[in-house]
């Protein structure tokens, strides 16, 4: 792989202005400081997403998204860093002055070579289809009578190849492409001995197959005739320099705005299946083409959704492929739903059978997430067959092993749990027994305890390990802050962080999160003065009888408040510090609203009173008075009292 120079990767990070980068996407709006608009990261109605230009950054308020112009190209086109970084050279032509050895070029001018005779090849059938009289006397009836609009027709850059032995190849040759060329791409199909070449592509409809950015890299080909046992149905592109099956998705260039925008992917298996959907304006589907799903293709949807639905068959093979599909997804840390079809038909004829509308709520209605979907499957023959029923339910907890999120895959077993009606306990050690099996059969190290398990050693052992990690925390915090203050700042921005994040958060009936931290610390005096003053705005919208709002704080007229809430809201998606690394079942913490608040309270004031209490004692060798030495003493003990009994509460020991 070509490197890019540093020099060069500084120089093109300080010319890419945020502003345009960004504005090439999106319509920015400027407000105060910053520039506004509706995300492209995620749909909404209000504007979130905003570009900070003296910062050089983006971030979205709504989903998280951040980052510089770099990052930007590879969120929004779905890039690489590099191939991040050559759109932006180009863009501002920059001279990149990758790798300039002979071999590099070579292979580069090669791959070149490739795709501009793939797109001559595409416009040359797109052509046929149009110009040509048995394009249009075959070719286009056959895209009429299988629904197809112009307008799709044309976004898709159907075609047409002439019923001819070598139509295509001569114009090629004609046109100065190499033979060597025609026969990597498979355009043509070169006999040595004879000495002849024809063409791979005849008398069918073609469906060209564009990479992410809408280069032609190969075509699907399909014969006209309904019934033909003797040539095969479809006839596709080979493997190539520039086409690799297993890494596209068929529609993938046309869809990825639109899935970008719904959060959500549809797959489906066949390209007629993309463009009815499409046609009929769902614009989030890909298809994987014939070839079974493979984990590239599921990586690629991944860069632009973390959701994907599959519409199958209902037949025995669609079920089957299904299946294959969804741990395949599961594995790739994607969240899987499926949507059947009535036996006989698939997403294309069924959306033609009942309409945009009936397919939409069909879809709606009939989408089940991967445990309904299994259970459905297996309930049936599982009824009164206590054996198939061990079946299924194993059958379940094997897809639930394969994703890697630990919180997601408890939720899961809950989830299976209740609607088998079967103890969690018994799908616990289900999936160890699974999750064991396949340790040992990928012969790792050994064995892992896993951080699962509701038996109460287990759950014991789970405590105890999450206290372990809590001091291990406060440990951190003294070591690393050598004065108390900044761990107190520390505790300080953590509680203004809860009040402005979980405001209107109800913790108690009638209890807002807010109103309770607030009254809850009302004796403590802030150190920090920008958490001080954070405290004392929040204060004041709670007395006038409004909730503290952090995007209100956003637009404050200082600048440093700005910032610093900006700061606090854009953090809210991360796991309380500490426990993360630990890899300790932590449910996020929005799911533990009123456990966070009570022990973020509790955290601050045990800080506070250990700062009172070393202040009490600095203070002892300044006194010469018995009666306030005793005083000062008694008080030491006081909060030295107060001190344990906080940690108690947070259980912490303290030495
Ligand atoms: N396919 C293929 N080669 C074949 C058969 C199928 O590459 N010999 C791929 C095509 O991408 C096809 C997909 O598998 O779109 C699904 O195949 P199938 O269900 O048989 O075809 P449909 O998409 O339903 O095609 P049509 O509606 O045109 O019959
Ligand atoms: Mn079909």
């Amino acid at each position: 792989m070509a490197l890019i120079k540093k020099e060069v990767v500084d120089q093109i990070i300080q010319q890419a202005d945020i502003v345009e980068v960004v504005g090439d996407f999106v319509d920015l709006k400027k407000k105060g400081q910053n520039m506004w608009a509706c995300c492209p990261f995620h749909h909404e109605k209000s504007p979130s997403f905003s570009v900070a230009p003296k910062k050089g950054i983006y971030k979205c308020f709504g989903c998280g998204k951040a980052g510089n112009s770099v990052q930007f190209i590879m969120d929004v086109e779905g890039t690489s860093y590099v191939e991040a970084l050559r759109y932006l050279a180009k863009k501002y032509s920059i001279d990149i002055e990758e790798d300039q050895s002979p071999a590099a070029v070579q292979a580069q001018n090669e791959r070149d070579s490739l795709y501009i005779l793939s797109d001559f090849a595409k416009k040359y059938f797109v052509n046929a289809l149009h110009k040509n009289d048995e394009g249009q006397s075959i070719g286009m009836p056959y895209f009429k009578q299988r629904g197809l609009s112009a307008a799709t027709i044309q976004k898709f850059e159907l075609g047409y190849s002439l019923d001819s032995w070598d139509d295509f190849t001569k114009a090629a040759l004609e046109k100065g492409y190499q033979l060597k060329y025609l026969e990597e791409t498979g355009l043509t199909i070169v006999k040595q001995e004879e000495s002849k070449q024809y063409d791979r592509f005849r008398g069918r409809v073609m469906f060209p197959i564009h990479n992410v950015s809408g280069r032609t890299i190969g075509f699907g080909a399909r014969t006209l005739k309904s019934n033909d046992k003797k040539s095969p149905k479809y006839v596709n592109s080979p493997e190539s320099r520039i086409y690799h099956k297993s890494d596209v998705l068929y529609g993938m260039f046309q869809a990825k705005q639109a899935i970008r925008q719904e959060d959500e992917c549809f797959l489906v298996e066949g390209y007629l299946d993309v463009l009815s959907l499409h046609q009929g304006g769902i614009e989030n589907v890909v298809a994987s083409s014939g070839t079974s799903l493979t984990e590239n293709q599921i990586k690629l949807i991944g860069r632009y959704t973390k959701n994907i639905t599959v519409l199958y068959d209902g037949d025995p093979a669609g079920i089957k492929a299904s299946l294959r599909g969804i741990d395949l997804i599961l594995e790739g840390g994607l969240n899987v739903n499926v949507v059947l079809f009535p036996d006989g038909d698939d997403p294309d004829s069924y959306i033609r059978k009942v309409g945009d509308t009936a397919f939409r709520e069909y879809l709606k209605a009939h989408s089940q997430d991967f445990i309904s979907f299994k259970s459905e499957l297996f309930a049936k023959e599982a009824k009164d067959n206590p054996v198939k029923k061990a079946e299924a339910i194993r059958e379940m907890v094997v897809s639930i092993a394969k994703i890697p999120d630990a919180i997601k895959r408890s939720v899961f077993l809950k989830q299976c749990s209740i609607q088998f009606g079967i103890d969690e306990q018994v799908l616990i050690s289900e999936y160890n027994k699974i999750h064991l099996s396949e340790q040992k059969a990928s012969r790792n190290q050994p064995p892992q305890p896993t951080s699962y398990g509701s038996s109460f050693d287990e759950m014991a052992a789970e405590a105890e390990a999450a206290a372990a990690a809590e001091a291990a925390m406060y440990e951190e915090e003294d070591q690393q802050e050598a004065d108390q203050t900044s761990v107190l700042k520390l505790r300080e921005r953590e509680v203004i962080r809860w009040v402005l994040n979980y405001a209107d958060k109800e913790v108690d009936e009638g209890l807002t999160a807010s109103q309770f931290i607030l009254s809850e610390l009302e004796d403590i005096e802030f150190r920090t003065p920008i958490y001080k003053r954070l405290f004392e705005m929040c204060k004041l919208k709670l007395e006038q009888g409004f909730v503290p709002s952090a995007s209100e704080f956003m637009q404050h007229e200082d600048k440093e408040i700005r910032h610093e809430v900006i700061d606090l809201v854009s953090e809210k998606y991360e796991i309380s510090d500490g426990w993360a690394t630990h890899e300790i079942f932590v449910p996020h913490e929005s799911d533990l609203i009123v456990y966070g608040t009570e022990r973020e309270v509790l955290r601050l004031k045990w800080r506070n009173v250990q700062l009172m209490i070393k202040n009490h004692m600095n203070e002892l060798p300044n006194i010469h008075n018995d009666q306030e030495l005793d005083k000062c003493l008694r008080t030491i003990k006081t909060l030295k009292e107060l001190e344990k009994q906080i940690a108690d509460m947070l259980g912490i020991v303290v030495s």
